[in-house]
């Protein structure tokens, strides 16, 4: 679940990110947030991961209050979200496997539950037959698989991808996002940043449309002006 309620942020430098931005996402949901260039897409990821804090206003998610939550309760925060960058952000010289193990074993899990959990999620990212290879060895396609099998590993209630298909081509992109479908349908609520129009209108999905630190739509379907 996430809920922002009138929420403003300035950077230091005076920019003025959002300008009262209130939306929610419900457990469950898949939603597209859009928007051009700048329009404070990358502000709103960065407030949910509680890597910066708003400057007026409330962010809710999955239950903390990212205005009141103590410092040290911060990793449990996180534990509950899983994210997914433009460029992969993958470890070089680990393998697949070892990649997607590593993010169990930070947490703590033991080997045995990483033995039973991450065969699963290769698999279900379609990766089984990779699962040996460098993240130099893959498609770009294969990277993001790989990055998206990392941020489920530790079954987070909710997936951000900010720009999951930036790198990729059409039909790569394509994938991605049904992936991303999936997944969703398995019951993580998912949240996905993207400023490409066509692969949003070809799913029936939540659009919010952000333009100058606002909301200026949020409604189903594959339709959104924020072109003007
Ligand atoms: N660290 C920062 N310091 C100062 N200003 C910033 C910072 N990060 C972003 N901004 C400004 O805040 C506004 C929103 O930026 P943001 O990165 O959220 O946009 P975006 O929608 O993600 O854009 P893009 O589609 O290009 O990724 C822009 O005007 C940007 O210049
Ligand atoms: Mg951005």
């Amino acid at each position: 679940m996430v809920q922002f309620t009138d929420v403003f942020k300035s950077y230091e430098n005076g920019a003025k990110a959002l300008r009262g931005v209130s939306f929610t996402i419900r457990d469950g949901e898949f939603a597209f947030l859009v928007g051009p260039s700048g329009s404070g897409k990358t502000t709103i990821i960065k407030l949910l991961t509680g890597e910066i804090a708003p400057t007026d206003g409330k962010v809710l998610v999955n239950d903390y209050d990212l205005g009141t939550i103590k410092f040290s309760r911060m990793p449990y925060m996180r534990r509950t979200l899983g994210v997914v960058f433009q460029d992969y952000r993958l470890i070089e010289d680990k393998s697949v496997y070892e990649n997607v193990a590593f993010a169990m074993r930070v947490v703590g899990a033991s080997n045995k539950e990483i033995r039973r959990r991450v065969p699963y999620v290769l698999e279900l990212v379609g990766l089984d037959k990779r699962t040996k290879r460098k993240p130099q060895e893959l498609s770009g396609g294969e990277q993001q698989r790989v990055a998206i099998a990392r941020a489920l590993v530790n079954n987070p209630r909710l997936i951000i991808a900010d720009e999951p298909t930036g790198n990729l081509d059409p039909a790569r992109s394509l994938e991605i996002m049904m992936l991303l479908q999936k997944i969703n349908e398995l019951g993580t609520t998912v949240l996905v940043v993207t400023h490409e129009k066509e692969l949003v209108e070809s799913f029936s999905k939540r659009v919010i449309a952000i333009d100058g630190g606002k909301v200026i739509s949020d409604g189903m379907g594959g339709y959104y002006n924020y072109e003007r």
